[in-house]
């Protein structure tokens, strides 16, 4: 079975042509045209001029994710498209078009959450994963600890109560004038830079699987000033290196947490943050140091950062075809 599936929840154009021989996926092509120069002028994404953007690059960004598989009307068996969550004039764009491929094309579509998609895109070119498993997504827009049991089976254990870890790293990216998105810039500047810091770990003890991170935006504007009222210019490495590693700690405590309670055979992490090799030289660390003797699975870094690789990877594992004249737009989607 062959899909066509496209991502366009923020401020990426993806499209993707994924083959699936029962639970074998295999990607044949994965294009991805990206707004990022556009919003590092702006320092972050303003919604009407993504979803301009996305209408000048969709139409290619699919003619090129087919040609690169040589894929055509005929030999494409369904579409699966993200409708949800993320910004409406962003998301209608892929799913509009979407739609009219269906119709035009007469072909079923398969709407997909997004954040279904950085979980599913652990399971492109790869099997043999052992449940019960714990999924991390940490992205720009969402942390979130999901109970898997089964390849199908997603049970939400906890998230976010404020902002994601992504969107901590590139706020304080702002402060510190870091073009966005930060995250990879604070990586690189955390390689020369100590956490001499100690901001603070929120609900890193708590007994829920809940996170918060606004308060490390607040404890670095408070540093930058302390310094900026001396005279002195903000460490950009230690500070770099103090919020991540402020971050990875919870996001490796909690989640290791939710492994012991629940017995996991695996660790899946997927989303933007996800790409951070500090983030996975932690876990590797800590699960080897617990004794845990289980595989830590994080996709390639391109298939981390928004992709519709991991859109068709969900459509085709979990997803149910739906008539086009049925599938809307969800901004608010989220695990359900
Ligand atoms: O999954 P993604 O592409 O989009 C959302 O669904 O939000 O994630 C984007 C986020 C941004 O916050 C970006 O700063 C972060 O992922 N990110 C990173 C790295 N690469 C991207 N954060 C830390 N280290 C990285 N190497
Ligand atoms: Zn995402």
């Amino acid at each position: 079975m062959r899909i066509l599936a496209v991502e366009t929840s923020c401020d990426e154009t993806g499209a993707s042509v994924i083959e699936a021989e029962g639970v074998t996926l295999r990607l044949l092509s994965n294009v991805v045209a990206t707004s990022l120069p556009l919003h590092s002028k702006t320092g972050g994404v303003i919604p009407e001029a993504a979803a301009r953007e996305q209408l000048k690059y969709i139409i290619p960004v699919i003619k090129q994710a087919l040609e690169e598989s040589k894929s055509s009307q005929n030999n494409i068996d369904k579409l699966a498209v993200t409708v949800g969550p993320g910004l409406i004039g962003s998301l209608l764009v892929g799913v509009e078009t979407v739609k009219a491929y269906a119709y035009a094309w007469k072909k079923p579509i398969i709407p997909v959450n997004h954040l279904f998609g950085h979980i599913y895109a652990n399971f492109i070119e790869k099997r043999d994963i052992e449940f019960p498993a714990i999924a991390l997504v940490v992205s720009g827009g969402h942390t979130d600890l999901v109970l898997m049991k089964g390849s199908k089976s997603l049970k939400w254990l906890g998230g976010t109560r404020d902002d994601a870890a992504g969107e901590a790293l590139d706020k304080t990216g702002r402060l510190l004038g870091l073009p966005y998105p930060a995250g990879p810039k604070i990586e690189e500047l955390a390689k020369k830079g100590k956490d001499i810091f100690k901001f603070p770990r929120p609900l890193m003890h708590s007994a829920d699987y809940d996170f918060s991170f606004s308060g490390l935006k607040t404890a670095v504007f408070r540093e930058v000033q302390k310094m900026d009222s001396a005279g002195r210019a903000p460490n950009l490495e230690n500070i770099s290196a103090s919020v991540q590693t402020a971050i990875v700690d919870v996001l490796v405590t909690k989640t290791l947490k939710a492994t012991k309670e629940f017995g996991a055979k695996s660790i899946l992490l997927g989303g933007g943050v996800a790409a951070n090799q500090t983030l996975r030289d932690k876990f590797e660390l800590e699960i080897r140091s617990l004794k845990l003797k289980i595989p830590l699975l994080v996709p390639e870094k391109q298939l981390c950062t928004d992709n519709a690789a991991m859109i068709g990877a969900a459509a085709t594992l979990i997803g149910k075809e739906t008539s086009w004249d049925k599938i809307q737009a969800n901004p608010e989607l989220y695990f359900d």
